[in-house]
Parts: structure tokens; C-alpha cells; sequence
């Protein structure tokens, strides 16, 4: 092997080896203007909620669906840390473990929880579901 046959070869390898990691950066989850995708529109919209337990900016519950306006919560209850569930039919989420309630921007309906949720900005961005810390 000569020293040019050598140079492209080693030329092809070091791009080879390189697309992956070209790759994965091109798939990351945040986007340029700090927006993080947590789903897609497809799952937002079978159920009305989405919900994402080790996103980027932490566990996030979406509600709503490309149809309607998408809220984001932090789902981790603020009284002793179960999940909250939204509960469509009564338009508010509740907590399985002492029975506390939000409205769907966080804020303490019934208690014994006395903190609100932490809310996200959402948005759908073209078939991805967004969220932002506000
Ligand atoms: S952990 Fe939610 S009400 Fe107690």
C-alpha cells in the first residue's frame, strides 16, 4: 500500500467512524431554541396525554392533543412523590396516594398537597410534542 492508498483509507475510516456519533448528535432531543421533544403527535393523540418519566428536563405528563391547546406538568406530586394521573372526565389531575388535585396548570385543588405542580411550556412542533422549562 502506497502513501496515498494509505491516506484515503485511513480518510474513509475516520469518516466511518465518525457517522455515528454525527448521527446521534443530529438526534438529540433539544433543539436550538432550548425546546425538548418528549413524543410524538401520533401518542399525544391516542390518549390525550403523554407521559414521559425520564425526560431532559425531568418526568413530564402533556395533556391535550394536536386539536386542542397542550399543557405540561411535572406529574411528581408535591405532597409525598407518587405519580399524579390526569383524569380527563373531571378536567383535573389526581393523586393516587392521599387523593390531592390539580387543575391542569398545577395548582392545588384539594390537598393534603399545599404546593402546585411545576408546569412546562408545550407546544407541537410540526409531529413532535415540546416542552420547555418556563
Ligand atoms: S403523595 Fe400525592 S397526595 Fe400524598
Amino acid at each position: 500500500m502506497n502513501r496515498r492508498d494509505f491516506m484515503t483509507f485511513v480518510g474513509v475510516g475516520w469518516v466511518a467512524s465518525s457517522l455515528p456519533v454525527t448521527i446521534a448528535a443530529c438526534a438529540s432531543q433539544k433543539n436550538s431554541h432550548g425546546w425538548y421533544t418528549v413524543g410524538t403527535v401520533g401518542d399525544l393523540d391516542q390518549t390525550g396525554q403523554l407521559l414521559v418519566t425520564n425526560s431532559p428536563v425531568g418526568p413530564v405528563l402533556v395533556i391535550g392533543t394536536s386539536k386542542t391547546n397542550v399543557v405540561a406538568v411535572n406529574p411528581t406530586c408535591t405532597h409525598k412523590g407518587c405519580t399524579v394521573e390526569w383524569k380527563g372526565d373531571g378536567k383535573k389531575l389526581q393523586c393516587p396516594c392521599h387523593g390531592s388535585e390539580f387543575e391542569s396548570d398545577g395548582k392545588v385543588l384539594k390537598g393534603p398537597a399545599k404546593k402546585p405542580l411545576q408546569t412546562y411550556a408545550a407546544k407541537i412542533d410540526g409531529n413532535s410534542v415540546v416542552v420547555s422549562v418556563s
